[in-house]
């Protein structure tokens, strides 16, 4: 596992972004794994930047989101769908049928869970993006006595719902459940690269990254993944410097 710590935070996107560009350069049909929430947001408005510098063409490539809430309206603005839109997808030269997030308004969920698990067996990911959760979530992976390995529905746990409630305009409109990618189909990615900021995370990102491995902490599962690389800003890595 290979840990870096930026002294700002454009640094960190730089380096994200560097990353996946010098992926797709090597690798026009990159399948690339993305995740949502406020920490990749940087390293998206990067690659955008790359792409309209002409850095990168991301015409080949296919992408997969790690999940997706489940039931909200179509078209929802708090869905992840709009989410990867706003900040990526209508910005960069990817046709739509090449994105692929879980479909939470599926009317047979698990379903559509099977299907999801079904697309990434044909395409392994080259390059899984991730944050972490305060609890150790990874995607929507939430802490357990077990934890599944494909794309499957889950029930959001109360912290995971309050933390999210600031992209809603109360707690009430969050939704109860959601679908994710399972914790084993993040390890099949060839490489994992897991990004944080901010001293909140900075408890869980010691515990996930040199505690023991367990399912209490999902992204603890990430210390048997040969190929990881976290990116931490200088608040997250302050346990660890
Ligand atoms: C959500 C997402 C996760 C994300 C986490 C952290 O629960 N499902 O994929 O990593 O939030 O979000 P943030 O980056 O906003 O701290």
């Amino acid at each position: 596992m290979e840990i870096i710590i930026f002294d700002t935070a454009a640094q960190l996107d730089e380096y994200g972004a560097n990353y996946f560009v010098n992926t797709v350069k090597q690798k026009s049909n990159a399948v690339l794994g993305l995740a949502t929430g406020s920490t990749p947001i940087g390293i998206y408005n990067k690659l955008v930047e790359k792409y309209k510098q002409k850095e990168v063409s991301f015409s080949g490539v296919t992408t997969y989101n790690l999940d997706e809430y489940a039931g909200l309206p179509e078209g929802s603005d708090q869905s992840y769908a709009y989410y990867m839109n706003q900040h990526l997808f209508s910005h960069i030269d990817i046709a739509s049928n090449q994105t692929h997030l879980p479909n939470g308004n599926a009317s047979d969920l698990h379903a559509a869970c099977k299907e999801y698990d079904a697309m990434l067996e044909k395409q392994p990911i080259d390059v899984q993006l991730l944050g972490i959760g305060h609890n150790g979530h990874i995607g929507f992976n939430e802490p357990a006595e077990g934890l599944q390995g494909g794309t499957h529905l889950v029930e959001l746990k109360a912290e995971t719902r309050e933390a999210n409630a600031r992209f809603f305009s109360s707690i009430d409109e969050v939704p109860t459940h959601a679908i994710t990618m399972g914790v084993g189909s993040i390890l099949k990615a060839k490489t994992v690269m897991l990004v944080a900021r901010g001293a909140d995370k900075a408890d869980i990102i010691k515990e996930a990254l040199t505690g023991p491995i367990t399912t209490k902490v999902p992204a603890s599962l990430l210390q048997t993944h040969p190929n990881v690389i976290v990116l931490l800003d200088r608040e997250a890595g302050r346990w660890l410097a």
